[in-house]
């Protein structure tokens, strides 16, 4: 009789427990509150930087986040260079600039040809992720890997920007000199590079489109 009274006063507080649970989970799920939610949702494409440099053990935290990212067979296929250079930045800028003339570019790409323009808005710091050429999947693991750099980067309120231009530089037969001087090897080219620093803005969202989402049930 005392086992099964035992038993009965374990099931109460067993059932009791889940509850409490399903119940925090639920609360969970319907606020999205919590930090990694919180860095994706307040995330934005920060296009002006204040001129100092982020400080070099946050950098160290963002860049192991990066290469924290899943890839494909572990195979890790890109190269990460995080120049701080003002002199190679510089050159970089007015490479962009130069091959810009006469073209009818997009975005932020159109105002190239005006003065005081930077093709990575002016970040004190520019990561250049460059993808092994022979491996399809290296688009996906340096997506992952940039998304990664992205939202650690938010969550120390650090702002970034991809530059997909920094293909169209940096991959061109007349930059080879540039990816000597980064210490790209051949195997690699440009996937695109991260503007990242310090905010001096603070963009709204910019509208998202749910109807691509579809459950299938
Ligand atoms: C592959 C890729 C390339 C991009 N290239 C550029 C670029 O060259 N210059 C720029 O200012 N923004 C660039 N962006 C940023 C997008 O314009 C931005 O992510 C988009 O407008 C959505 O805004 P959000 O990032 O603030 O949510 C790029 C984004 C991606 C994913």
């Amino acid at each position: 009789m005392k086992k099964l009274l035992l038993l009965f006063v374990g099931s109460l507080f067993f059932i009791s427990c889940q509850e409490t649970v399903k119940e925090t989970m639920i609360t969970t799920a319907s606020e999205h509150k919590n930090e990694v939610v919180e860095a994706i949702k307040n995330r934005r494409s920060i296009r002006s930087y204040k001129p100092e440099q982020i400080d070099q053990a946050q950098l160290d935290t963002i860049i192991d986040c990066g290469i924290n990212a899943p890839s494909a067979l572990n195979k890790q296929t890109w190269e990460v260079r995080v120049i701080q250079n003002a002199d190679l930045l510089n050159r970089i800028n007015s490479s962009f600039v130069e091959k810009a003339k006469g073209k009818d570019l997009k975005g932020s790409a159109s105002r190239s040809q005006e003065p005081g323009f930077s093709v990575f808005h002016g970040s004190p710091t520019l990561i250049i992720v460059g993808r092994e050429k022979n491996n399809p999947t290296s688009f996906v693991d340096c997506g992952l890997l940039a998304q990664n750099i992205l939202l650690s980067a938010e969550s120390m309120n650090i702002g970034t920007c991809t530059i997909g231009n920094m293909a169209s530089i940096l991959n061109d037969p007349d930059a080879k000199e540039f990816l000597k001087e980064i210490n790209m090897p051949d195997t690699h080219e440009v996937a695109f590079g991260i503007a990242i620093g310090y905010k001096n803005e603070s963009p709204e969202a910019k509208p998202r489109d749910a109807s691509k989402v579809q459950y299938i049930k």
